[in-house]
């Protein structure tokens, strides 16, 4: 069986526990060191054979794939196996060489960095959706032509951009084109490496960001987090939900007052 496992966004107590289980019970485990710090080989046993993928291709993770037919290997990718992990084409092989094989979630860096930050997402009335997105450089061919930050910049709502530290100096020419729902003052949330030892984590706005990432000396390992709903945690004039509020009736309690204000 390969796993490919979420090793959640750094903190060895961030892993889930079916995920430190399959790292226990790990014969070969290949791990992107560059993303996972090596805390989190703790789970691992002794005498698994490690590989750090690091420096390979595709073909050089799949080789290992190949020589180890019946040996329980775990594949740890960083966060959640669900975004920018390039499982994919992992799991391509392993349909057409007949491995079975299994996803086992993890702690995404976008719950971590909102952790951190103290902050909900998603506040009524302000941003009820997230998207997931990056600006892109060097990899600019794997992204599709309507999918600009311009575009969910008009949404307003909130957003988070994977991958994208290194390219900061651009960002807010795209946040505040021309029918953007942002303005220089929307507030920005910079998490680099949260939950590992040297974790940062900067609150700035679109107008500030730029200078703020470079004082810091930002590079990789950071998500940048951008909307109006990220003032939450500090406006208390923000919207609040419907499903506590006592005026709304919902599958499992009957309205029961209206709240003032
Ligand atoms: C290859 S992607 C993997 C994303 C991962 N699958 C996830 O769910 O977080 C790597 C990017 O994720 C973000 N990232 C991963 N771990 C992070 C952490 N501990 N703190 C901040 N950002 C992180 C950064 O944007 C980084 O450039």
């Amino acid at each position: 069986m390969i796993s490919f496992i979420g090793a959640g966004p750094g903190a060895a107590d961030l892993i889930t526990l079916r995920g430190a289980q399959r790292l226990r019970e790990a014969d070969v485990v290949v791990w992107a060191a560059s993303l996972v710090p090596e805390a989190l080989l703790t789970h691992c046993r002794p005498d698994a054979e490690i590989h750090d993928s690091k420096r390979m291709t595709l073909e050089q993770v799949c080789d290992v794939y190949a020589r180890h037919p019946d040996a329980a290997i775990v594949r740890l990718h960083s966060g959640d196996p669900a975004v920018y992990s390039a499982i994919g084409e992992q799991i391509a092989w392993c349909r057409a060489n007949d491995r079975p094989f299994e996803i086992v979630p993890g702690v995404s860096s976008l719950g971590a960095v909102a952790a951190a930050a103290g902050c909900e997402l998603t506040i009524p009335a302000v941003a009820q959706s997230v998207v997931l997105t990056r600006l892109a450089a060097g990899t600019r061919a794997s992204m599709p032509a309507r999918e600009t930050i311009a575009a969910y910049a008009a949404t307003g709502a909130t957003l988070a951009l994977f991958l994208s530290a290194g390219l900061v100096d651009h960002l807010a020419g795209h946040l505040l084109g021309a029918g953007s729902a942002y303005t220089a003052a929307t507030p920005v949330l910079i998490g680099q490496r949260v939950s590992w030892p040297d974790e940062l984590l900067i609150r700035t706005t679109i107008g500030e960001m730029a200078a703020d990432a470079h004082r810091a000396a930002i590079e990789a390992t950071a998500l940048i987090l951008v909307g109006p709903a990220l003032a939450g945690a500090d406006d208390q004039s923000a919207g609040r939900s419907h499903v506590y509020d006592a005026a709304y009736t919902t599958r499992f309690r009957r309205a029961t007052g209206v709240i003032d204000g």
